[in-house]
């Protein structure tokens, strides 16, 4: 496997960074995670343009412009001969002195993965799978804004140590105020009275790119949208659930904490919106 590695692609063997990396010794980067379907990315600008956001809110220049980002992405399928491919992105402060200090680094280490991309078991989509509502809340805006894509992920990893001790597949967080936000690699839909909602940005949760195409396909459905502020109790009574994430598309959610969720099978809006999501999905994949 060819990994990037700052300025040239190298073996997977030589694919290391520094002890020193701020990326190791403090989280202090961002990344993004991408897919890729016969030799195309999904939503290639849409990643990148989160990639600079993240990147801008912590005070890091990305080393290379979004324009040679996009060139080695689709180099790194090519070098390594994918066409479902995962891909990762990282860029961390850098290799520097121990400190909190950014100035420490003086440049940026940049990692580019791209895997064989390994599917969910379709038992997943066909039964759909268990979330559990965690005692662990998502982060607060003002402190570690959730729409930075962080290498910290320490806040949803807790979340994911409670859901699994749950036997749930997922965990979804609130909020301080009580409300749902989302699931540790995920964002969350739910289906009430014919209405597509899910929690609003302000809730804080990540800008899911998924989330987005799903909002537009409902649209497209006619299905009516809310981005709004919703409850424990929502979820509980909801006919319908959905997760969203690049890796797993949509993803149904048959039972809560337990409990059955609708009538425990995948819901009917959940299942067409997953068949457009698939039959646009070309309009949606990097041209070049
Ligand atoms: N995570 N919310 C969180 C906290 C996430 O980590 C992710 C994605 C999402 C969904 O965003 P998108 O649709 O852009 O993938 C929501 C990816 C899968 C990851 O961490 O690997």
């Amino acid at each position: 496997m060819w990994i990037y590695l700052n300025d040239r692609f190298v073996p997977q063997e030589e694919a290391v960074v520094s002890v020193f990396d701020h990326g190791f010794l403090y989280g202090d980067g961002v990344y993004e995670t991408m897919r890729s379907y016969q030799g195309r990315t999904l939503q290639l600008s849409e990643h990148l343009a989160r990639l600079e956001r993240s990147a801008s809110r912590i005070h890091l220049d990305l080393p290379l412009s979004l324009v040679r980002l996009a060139e080695l992405i689709r180099e790194s399928l090519v070098r390594n001969r994918l066409q479902d491919a995962y891909l990762r992105v990282t860029v961390s402060r850098g290799a520097g002195e121990i400190g909190l200090e950014p100035s420490l680094c003086k440049t940026p280490t940049l990692v580019i993965i791209a895997k064989p991309f390994q599917p969910s078991p379709e038992s997943l989509y066909t039964e759909g799978v268990t979330v559990s509502v965690v005692r662990t809340r998502r982060n607060l805006p003002e402190a570690v804004p959730p729409q930075i894509k962080s290498l910290n992920f320490l806040n949803n990893i807790l979340a994911k140590i409670e859901a699994t001790a749950a036997g749930a597949h997922e965990g979804i967080m609130l909020n301080q105020r009580e409300e749902l936000t989302e699931g540790t690699t995920s964002n969350l839909f739910l289906v009430q009275a014919g209405r597509l909602r899910t929690p609003s940005l302000d809730c804080g949760i990540l800008d899911g790119i998924t989330r987005g195409l799903v909002l537009r396909l409902a649209e497209e459905l006619t299905i009516p949208t809310e981005e709004t502020r919703l409850g424990v109790k929502d979820l509980y009574r909801a006919e319908e659930c959905f997760l969203t994430n690049t890796r797993q598309e949509l993803l149904p959610v048959t039972g809560v904490d337990g409990h059955r969720l609708g009538d425990g099978r995948p819901g009917t809006l959940t299942r067409r919106l997953h068949a457009l999501f698939r039959a646009r999905l070309d309009r949606f994949l990097d041209s070049a």
